[in-house]
């Protein structure tokens, strides 16, 4: 067992109103380990009555620090780390002169060994214990990335991009190998420690009818196994998908048609969706993935919390690197704060910055269907968590000693935040990055 003594921030527990934040300026959190080495959370509360129960556990002291759950990312592209940054008029001509171009160097594990140590690196320097990630249409590209995660013990999900149609040499895969590939990695790598798999159809344009239903039948043998996509992101992609399915009553329900959506479905960006889209992503226990740097970056448009929350279907926040512009979980939040604010069909709304936070972490695992699993600190949960210094730059100092509650406390780490906050990353109960105690 161990124990650590900090500030503690956290999220009330399923059921016990989603979004709430608990705030325990003095708090204890507990781990142990359950016998695989992944620690656990045994105990969090207030320090005083925490402590009593567990008297022998030796305590890390974090004086001054808020100890609260690693974030979640729920879409990230492990291959283009290199391609943040890169302009272009939009989605479809950034793939074509810059991604597709640099995806089909993933091919060679040689080349995307050191780049999947560098990817997971960043993340836990940022803070961030579990990601949802594409990787590129290559089999070596998953394995070098679920591989480095694996050996690292953190909580990774991953696919090989499925792309056999309007796409360049170099990325494009062969449509029966593409699902006997993937067929082979769900088997190799699904439920591995604490790995997992997605199915992974780039999105509509990319992928032959054949190679979709493929997919679903593949989404539908393996229940547990993730689904990731992007859809309705862009208003030439859209307009380019009705081209390809006339009779389709929307872009989402081409997904609908073969089968993929269902829960563990994950779908990036949902921007252009309309009320009976959105219907469809609640009733079929469907996710989004809202990636608001991206969406800024690539000038695509702006996710509707507001109808998100009416229909009642479930979202959380992402990355979207490198279309999205920052690792950082704080930039993130900041970005859909901003989005909250304006481009909403209704007057725009102010993100309470709890929501945000629960957003890219407990709120996220339920969208990931791992709830009570990771995200959050409650008993049960594995302990990935980070070590936050309010103090971490000077304006940081200032203003997070004149918060006069936990929202404007949350709100000046969002506005101000970024990895210098993150003092030190734990994955499951081990130190991975930051400071060495
Ligand atoms: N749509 C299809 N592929 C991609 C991608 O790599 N990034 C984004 N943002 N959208 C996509
Ligand atoms: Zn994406």
């Amino acid at each position: 067992m161990k124990a650590y003594r900090a500030s503690l921030l956290y999220f009330a527990a399923p059921g016990g109103g989603a979004g709430r934040a608990i705030f325990e300026e003095d708090g204890l959190l507990v781990t142990a380990s359950n016998g695989s080495g992944v620690q656990r959370v045994q105990a969090i509360g207030d320090y005083r009555s925490v402590a009593a129960r567990y008297p022998d556990v030796p305590v890390e002291h974090w004086s001054g620090r808020i100890i609260a759950p690693g974030f979640v990312d729920m879409h990230i592209h492990f291959p283009q780390v290199d391609v943040i940054g890169s302009p272009a008029e939009g989605l479809l001509p950034w793939l074509e002169h810059y991604t597709f171009p640099h995806e089909s160097r993933f091919s060679d594990a040689a080349y995307n060994a050191p780049v999947a140590a560098f990817f997971i690196d960043e993340l836990l320097r940022q803070g961030v214990t579990t990601a949802l990630a594409f990787a590129s249409s290559h089999p070596a590209a998953v394995d070098s990335l679920l591989g480095e995660a694996q050996s690292r013990g953190l909580r990774m999900i991953a696919g090989k991009v499925l792309m056999d149609q309007n796409s360049p040499d170099g990325v494009r895969d062969d449509t029966t190998q593409s699902l006997v590939d993937t067929e082979a990695l769900i088997n190799k790598w699904h439920g591995v420690d604490r790995l997992g798999y997605a199915i992974t159809p780039r999105f509509v344009p990319s992928c032959s009818a054949v190679q979709m239903q493929g997919a679903g039948e593949l989404a539908a043998k393996y229940p547990d196994v993730w689904v990731q996509s992007h859809v309705a992101e862009n208003r030439d992609e859209v307009a380019w998908v009705k081209t390809l399915y006339p009779d389709a009553r929307s872009y989402l329900s081409v997904y609908e048609q073969f089968g993929l959506l269902r829960p563990r479905a994950v779908y990036a960006h949902c921007i252009y969706l309309d009320s009976e889209d959105r219907a469809l992503m609640q009733s079929t226990g469907t996710s989004a993935a809202v990636s608001p740097t991206s969406n800024l970056f690539l000038g695509s448009g702006f996710f509707d919390y507001m109808a998100a929350d009416e229909a009642g279907f479930m979202y959380g926040l992402a990355s979207d690197v490198g279309g999205g512009t920052s690792f950082s979980p704080f930039h993130t939040m900041l970005a859909a704060y901003y989005v909250g604010r304006e481009g909403q069909t209704k007057p725009g709304v102010s993100l309470n910055p709890q929501q945000l936070w629960w957003q890219h972490t407990a709120g996220a695992a339920r969208a990931l269907g791992l709830e009570g699993l990771i995200g959050n600190l409650q008993p049960g949960c594995e302990a990935d968590f980070v070590i936050i210094n309010p103090q971490a730059t000077p304006l940081l100092a200032r203003k997070t000693a004149l918060a006069g509650n936990l929202d404007e406390l949350l709100f000046a780490l969002i506005v101000l935040g970024d990895d210098r906050l993150i003092e030190k990353t734990v994955i499951a109960g081990s130190s991975v990055s930051g400071k060495v105690v």
